[in-house]
């Protein structure tokens, strides 16, 4: 494989290259890059991409070998499956494992294979890696989601800094935005810790999103064979209409075509 530089890149490459990250485990950086990636490819019409660099874990990829078990064993999903993909006349997006450290490369031979509008990259929670570090500046966009847990928002801070300092104030990098996505919030305990930190945020010159991910039982749930609900979290398939409504992925979809300019 070719090593490329950014400048390549930026002459060269039609995707948009796109990370849910940060340092702290269990934020949600999984759950939202597969939401949004089947919310785009999906209900969006986007030709998308995951290229799942969580080494070892690799949960991304897990979850597509989940959902195709499921779908294998489950017939009323299959058939939905199919009249999906011959209604949007494609089929799923591919996720491809990488180590971190040429995720680069492995989205440029995708890139070299088929039409692909963006690109999601599930990363590492590890930032002591140069060749993730890397990786990370060659993003376009990062999404940092934050939850109101003083730890959590502790070691996101210092992660935006690090990437603030290290890369956009140097220049070598391709970020050109990097916003905090508040989540799993809950309504009922919207506490002064989100003024708090809203005002942190702003004073070091960073931004969150005005979408807010609320805390719903139907982030955590996937299906099985079986079950016969409607699916929220999959990578075969689109969020269920009935449960969009409220979980703000819509919401949270707009903004970032918005911002990414899709
Ligand atoms: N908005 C939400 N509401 C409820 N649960 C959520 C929400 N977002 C994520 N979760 C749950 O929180 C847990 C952690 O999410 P996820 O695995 O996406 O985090 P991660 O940042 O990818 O973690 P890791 O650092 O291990 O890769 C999961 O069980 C997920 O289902
Ligand atoms: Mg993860």
């Amino acid at each position: 494989m070719q090593c490329v530089t950014y400048k390549m890149y930026r002459e060269m490459k039609e995707a948009k290259f796109v990370a849910f990250s940060t340092q702290k485990g269990g934020a949600g950086k999984t759950t939202l890059t597969v939401l949004m990636a089947s919310y785009l490819h999906y209900v969006k019409g986007l030709n998308v991409a995951v290229v799942d660099c969580d080494f070892p874990q690799f949960s991304a990829s897990d979850m597509r070998n989940r959902d195709m078990e499921n779908i294998k064993g489950n017939k009323m999903l299959a058939n939905q499956c199919s009249e999906l993909y011959k209604r949007i006349g494609k089929r799923s997006y591919p996720i491809i494992e990488s180590r971190p450290e040429t995720a680069i490369e492995t989205a440029g031979e995708m890139m070299k294979q088929q039409d692909i509008d963006i690109i999601f990259f599930d990363l590492p929670g590890t930032m002591n890696n140069k060749g993730t570090m890397r990786t990370i500046a060659h993003m376009d966009y990062v999404f940092c989601p934050i939850t109101a847990d003083r730890v959590v928002m502790q070691s996101s801070l210092t992660f935006a800094k690090v990437i603030n300092d290290k890369l956009v104030t140097t220049g070598k990098t391709n970020i050109k935005g990097m916003y905090f996505v508040w989540n799993m919030v809950d309504a009922r305990e919207k506490t002064r810790l989100y003024e708090v930190y809203d005002r942190i945020i702003s004073e070091l010159g960073l931004s969150a999103l005005e979408t807010e991910i609320p805390d719903s039982k139907r982030f955590r749930r996937e299906g099985d064979t079986e079950d016969k609900r409607p699916l929220f979290r999959s990578t075969m398939f689109p969020p269920d209409r009935s449960l969009i409504k409220g979980s703000c992925i819509k919401e949270l979809a707009d903004e970032m075509l918005g911002i990414v300019k899709l």
